[in-house]
């Protein structure tokens, strides 16, 4: 059944206290659960209450302590008739942990249970109203072996402990902050921990601990130090203080997403936790730093003030992206922060706002809200906060933000709670900028400059293209941060903000004797796709001279996706190529040679867009040609520049590693050198490359060497693939990173790689992590996937429905890749349809994966 936002009504009963009784079995546990029902005032009354069950077995009901008879089922749902104001209801199931491979509600892994409720697992614990506008007090008692469960965690503050008969033992937590069911948490298992502490602004003492298994224990210092960075931050950022006495994380290897921000009892993904220089890359403690903040941060934008219904997700995802966001800029340098941000939101969000898949940050309706844990709700979300931000600057939207966070507290609240606060803080007219919220689709924004007398002219045009269910959009507003340089001394009078809300605008700026070039779209203040109309000795001027790091970014990129967006419609003659190539030849060199930018700045503006990106450009791609003219283009640039680069990979080989702003910056080009050398003069990159292995001294260069290696044919890429598995065999985390480097290299074999990589006794199907390190590299790698056989849609739907049955949620994230169909060459579409009309064929197919099928098909 489709679930619609507008069908939204309050639930007719309150759940103001429930009492959990876990009796934990790793094949069997025994779920008793009391519930204080008392009826909603604020709501229709109704004679009975459905409480949401999924694959329960139920034992026994009692109401007011009497057992009864008279519920009936709906479906997986128990509708229980009730005929007073107030009840206690009394529900006992039991569940087996060890067969749920969904790994949602309560699960084992690795020999321990563990709990994953958002959005709708809490009903495959007991039965309940599993939805977030229903908020509880929770006590939790639980029993369990000592010796397979000597550590016993839920929310809240532990109450009691003690030893029961046979080896039990048990625990009792109070979380005294009312929640959804989402928010529950439960973990059992043979666990050590960091602890630390944290006092609060208010002078409270927390006591913070990052549970993991015992060989782990030596790679969570760095985790410790992020979460006690975030919790400084969030108070000085936003006046946010933490409000219990125990903070607790958990890190598990079996986990669908990156983690979870359950009441004082966060659950991670191992990934986002375990961090030391041998085992992650400068990427991955920045995730760990990003996420283990973002759930820090959801105490407050997401638990403290939930969401009404999943329609509202952006409301805590959105908001809470944006929050991160903001930390990690602050920790490591706004310029490049931005820069990746906006590579993920044009790499993943923009080709879903194009596509089938295409929903407004606030959706209309779903049938499986696991499904819409989108890069549109999440990081779109966080661009619309983004801009309400840029138009009323940092003060007032801090105010707004405190208006929010004081009017909402304790409440599931809506998008619309959050525009409001908005308006009445800041002091923001937001009666258009909803429009945001309804629309989906990614704004193409057409930018002229015209110049006469002494006035520059600059015309805008907006038009947001049709996407599923809206054929027609309205323009919104577009705030657009604008500067004008002057072409002699290359600066500029200051930069403005220009809110643009028509269809078609023009703004006027005097004081210009000659036509100024003009930089759009600075710090990537709207996401939206500008099409500027621009010389591309402009491009080259502002990828040398924009004060703006974003804006020299975007105009370097700008000037390789013409380039090769011409260039692989085949639009252009030799003679023409040859030109494109010196205009970013000569960005390029300046780039290389420009002292004073630092290296992590160098590397982003020497990174080729992606051939997502570029495909994303044309109404139709052909993968194919896309791939060869980007890897011709680097190739070429790595012969032209051989010698600098060779300098710079020798150069930046000199700094001694550590963690901070240089070395990273050192190792991050000194890769990117490679990778340009392994196009341009392969037997000198393997060697390089080979070397930089050998002697690697942290992961960042151990592996960005075997990367570059990955994609060449010599003896050194099978040597170094075989020492890293060896040196690495029981580290789930790098074997992850081995089993993703061979599928998504540029080997011509890539693909025969990936089945082989799938009989690998180290593969394993159950596990996301080893599915998405080998499957999502692969659906990521275009030459690999894109054959022109169709074999590497055969591979990916073959996968789908293989992990459908086992894991819905994971299979379903594979369809997206083959859902771009409309949007590839005739005969590759055939083939992924083709594809696509197989799975939906299939019997049983899961409501995630049968949702996101036929959403595709269309
Ligand atoms: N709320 C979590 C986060 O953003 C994501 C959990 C989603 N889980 C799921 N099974 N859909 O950090
Ligand atoms: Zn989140």
């Amino acid at each position: 059944p489709v679930i619609r936002r507008e069908d939204y009504k309050p639930f007719p009963w309150l759940i103001p206290e429930i009492a959990l009784d876990f009796d934990l079995g790793l094949s069997a546990t025994r779920v008793v659960s009391k519930l204080t029902v008392v009826r909603n005032a604020r709501a229709d009354a109704s004679p009975t209450i459905r409480l949401n069950g999924d694959g329960l077995q139920l034992q026994s009901v009692k109401v007011d302590g009497q057992p009864v008879t008279d519920w009936s089922m709906d479906g997986d749902d128990l509708m229980l008739p009730l005929s007073g104001e107030a009840h206690e209801v009394e529900i006992a199931t039991e569940i087996d942990p060890s067969s749920n491979s969904q790994l949602m509600g309560l699960y084992a892994s690795g020999g321990m249970l563990c709990t994953q409720c958002e959005a709708e697992g809490f009903r495959r614990i007991t039965f309940f109203p599993d939805r977030p506008d229903v908020l509880s007090t929770y006590t939790v008692r639980m029993t369990g072996s000592k010796a397979a469960f000597p550590v016993l965690l839920s929310n809240g503050n532990k109450v009691a402990e003690g030893g029961g008969e046979n080896g039990t033992h048990w625990a009792e937590w109070h979380d005294p902050w009312p929640k959804p069911s989402y928010l529950f948490a439960l973990v059992a298992g043979d666990l050590v921990a960091n602890h630390d502490s944290f006092t609060t602004m208010s002078g409270r003492d927390v006591e913070l601990a990052i549970y993991v298994r015992e060989g782990d224990l030596d790679r969570t210092g760095h985790a410790m130090r992020s979460l006690i960075k975030s919790m400084r931050w969030d108070e000085e950022t936003f006046g946010r203080e933490y409000d219990l006495d125990v903070f607790n994380i958990v890190a598990v290897s079996d986990f669908n997403m990156g983690a979870m921000e359950n009441k004082g009892l966060n659950v991670f993904n191992t990934k986002y936790v375990l961090a030391d220089p041998d085992t992650a890359t400068d990427a991955d403690f920045d995730g760990v730093e990003g996420v283990i903040a973002h759930e820090y941060f959801h105490n407050w934008s997401g638990n403290r003030i939930t969401c009404r219904d999943w329609f509202q997700l952006s409301l805590k995802e959105g908001f809470t992206v944006l929050r991160d966001q903001l930390f990690s800029q602050d920790m490591q340098g706004e310029a490049v922060k931005r820069i990746e941000d906006v590579r993920i939101l044009r790499s993943v969000q923009f080709p879903e706002d194009s596509g089938p898949l295409a929903h407004p940050i606030r959706p209309d309706s779903f049938r499986e809200i696991s499904n819409f844990y989108t890069s549109t709700i999440y990081n779109k979300g966080a661009e619309v906060i983004r801009m309400m931000r840029t138009m009323c600057g940092p003060e007032a939207f801090r105010k707004a933000t405190d208006l929010y966070f004081e009017r909402h507290d304790g409440e599931a609240a809506t998008c619309e709670d959050f525009i409001t606060a908005m308006e009445d803080g800041a002091g923001l007219d937001l009666t258009q900028f909803r429009l945001w919220y309804s629309q989906a689709g990614t704004p193409k924004v057409d930018v002229a400059l015209s110049h006469s007398g002494d006035t520059a002219t600059l015309t805008l045009k907006q038009n947001t293209p049709a996407t599923p269910d809206q054929p027609g959009k309205k323009p919104m507003p577009i705030p657009l941060k604008i500067a004008l340089f002057d072409r002699d001394s290359g600066t500029h009078s200051g930069e403005q903000l220009v809110i643009f809300s028509h269809a078609e605008q023009s703004f006027e700026f005097g004081g210009f004797a000659s036509k100024p070039v003009l930089s759009i779209n600075r710090g990537f203040s709207a996401p939206v796709t500008i099409e500027r109309d621009i010389e591309g000795g402009e491009l080259v001027f502002l990828a040398a001279k924009d004060d703006d790091s974003f804006a020299r970014y975007e105009a370097m990129q700008d000037l390789v996706v013409r380039h090769l967006t011409a260039a692989s419609g085949g639009g252009l003659d030799d003679a023409d190529r040859e030109s494109g190539r010196e205009a970013i030849a000569t960005a390029f060199g300046a780039i290389l040679r420009d002292e004073a930018l630092d290296d992590s700045m160098r590397g982003e503006l020497v990174m080729l867009p992606s051939q997502t990106y570029l495909a994303e450009q044309q109404l139709i791609a052909d993968p194919s040609r896309i791939h060869e003219e980007r890897e011709g283009l680097k190739a070429w640039l790595g012969k032209r520049f051989e010698d600098e680069l060779v300098q710079l990979h020798g150069r930046t080989s000199a700094i001694a590693f550590d963690l901070g702003q240089e070395a990273r910056g050192a190792r991050k080009v000194k890769t990117q050198a490679l990778v340009y050398l392994a196009a341009g003069n392969p037997e000198l990159a393997s060697e390089m490359a080979a070397t930089q292995y050998d002697a690697a001294d942290n992961m960042t260069d151990r592996q960005g060497a075997l990367m570059a290696l990955t994609g060449l044919r010599t003896a050194a890429r099978t040597d170094r693939l075989i020492d890293f598995h060896r040196r690495y065999a029981d580290n789930e985390l790098v074997v992850d990173k081995w089993f993703a480097l061979q599928a998504s290299s540029l080997h011509p074999s890539a693909i025969e790689h990936v089945k082989a990589l799938a009989d690998h006794p180290d593969f394993n199907i159950r596990n996301p992590n080893r599915v998405r390190s080998l499957y999502m590299a692969f659906a990521g790698n275009p030459h690999a996937f894109h054959v022109e056989s169709g074999e590497g849609y055969r591979i990916i739907a073959d996968l789908i429905l293989k992990l459908d049955p086992i894991n819905p949620q994971t299979a379903a994230r594979f369809v997206p890749s083959l859902g771009r169909w409309r949007r590839v060459e005739p005969g590759r579409a055939a083939l992924m349809r083709g594809e696509l009309e197989r799975i939906a064929e299939a019997k049983s197919l899961s409501r995630d994966t049968f949702e996101q099928v036929s959403r595709s098909l269309g």
